[in-house]
């Protein structure tokens, strides 16, 4: 028995740094990601194989120990699946991609799902229940990756779908597909070329600082949390607090701008929204501000630092017949996890 699995890479149109405050965010799937094709084994071995980096893992079902990389990924996935209960077969599994890595769309994800969805088809379960699969993605990442990311970037290649965002709300896990008729403007997104060193741990730092307005407010999220009383929360505390609270409200703003096909809207949602990352969370650094002034200088109506920050790609929303710098990813909303 052979299947094929795809994840999508991701583009998170706004909603930063709000899925881990009980917030919402406005992904979407791309075109772009990660095919897994899997086949069966008569035995309880698993092969796998990264045909791009021309690298192999071998492990036992009944005994999968950490690893490092994309290793990680493929065990954490096997293990995490077999203590939710799926009972896996052995089998060999090819990964390719024709997504970028570390360029902040989310490869990670892309792989996971992919994964998932490839070794689940092979133990017979075509068709899992999504959400619950988010969940055991993110326990990859966390657990075995060692990556504290939230639900964001799973969701997003969960629930895809062709030309639509998908409305997140984190807090009920509600994944509602919204049209987007962009109306002859496109989006690109552009690497700023760097992966800084403490991207893992100022990503970790933020949580923190999020968990801990969290606690001096005494609410379970930030989604919960009043403005007023945030206000008078010390610094920096109270600009992290500031930005999720104004984040989620600028991911509404932008449903009801998209609503009424106001682009230019958009445009200024997402210059908003990168201002408030760089200044109020501030997650920016000098090469990603570099690549958003190439955008906007290429006439950009709306460009931002995109994702968890410290580096990474940089999304831009330009009108019919601006042209994105050279070097810039044409991104558009597709299909999500699948099996092909
Ligand atoms: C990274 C994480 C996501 C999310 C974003 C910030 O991409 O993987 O879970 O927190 O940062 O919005």
């Amino acid at each position: 028995m052979t299947v094929r699995a795809f994840g999508p890479g991701r583009v998170n149109l706004v909603g930063e740094h709000t899925d881990y405050n009980g917030g919402l965010c406005l992904p979407f799937a791309i075109e772009q990601g990660v095919t897994v094709e899997g086949r069966r084994r008569a035995d309880d071995t698993v092969l796998a194989d990264a045909l791009d980096l021309g690298e192999r893992d071998e492990f036992t079902l009944g005994d999968v120990t950490p690893a490092a990389g994309w290793r990680a990924f493929v065990r954490g996935t096997v293990a995490e699946l077999q203590r939710a209960g799926h009972g896996l077969t052995g089998c060999r599994l090819a990964i390719s991609a024709d997504l970028p890595r570390g360029a902040g769309l989310s490869s990670s994800a892309a792989l996971e799902t992919a994964l998932a969805l490839a070794l689940l088809a092979l133990a017979g379960e075509p068709d899992p229940d999504r959400r619950v699969l988010a969940g055991i993605c993110s326990r990859v990442e966390n657990d075995w990756v060692g990556a504290q990311t939230g639900l964001l970037d799973q969701m997003a290649a969960l629930f895809g779908a062709a030309g639509h965002a998908i409305a997140l709300d984190m807090r009920t896990l509600a994944a509602d597909p919204v049209g987007l008729a962009l109306g002859g403007w496109h989006l690109a997104v552009q690497d700023s070329g760097v992966a800084h060193a403490h991207a893992e741990s100022g990503y970790n730092e933020r949580r923190r600082e999020c968990r801990e307005a969290c606690r001096l407010l005494g609410v379970a999220s930030l989604r919960d949390a009043d403005p007023g009383r945030v206000a008078s929360l010390p610094e920096p505390l109270r600009r992290r607090a500031r930005h999720v609270l104004d984040e989620n409200q600028r991911v509404r703003d932008t449903l009801a701008a998209l609503d009424r096909r106001d682009l230019p809207a958009v445009g200024r949602l997402l210059d908003a929204c990168h201002v408030s990352l760089r200044d109020l969370f501030e997650v920016s650094v000098p090469e990603v501000e570099h690549t958003r002034d190439s955008m906007k200088a290429a006439g950009a109506a709306g460009a931002r630092i995109m994702g968890g920050g410290f580096g990474g790609a940089v999304l831009g929303l330009f009108a019919p017949g601006a042209v994105p710098p050279p070097g810039a990813l044409a991104v558009a909303p597709a299909d999500g996890a699948r099996l092909l």
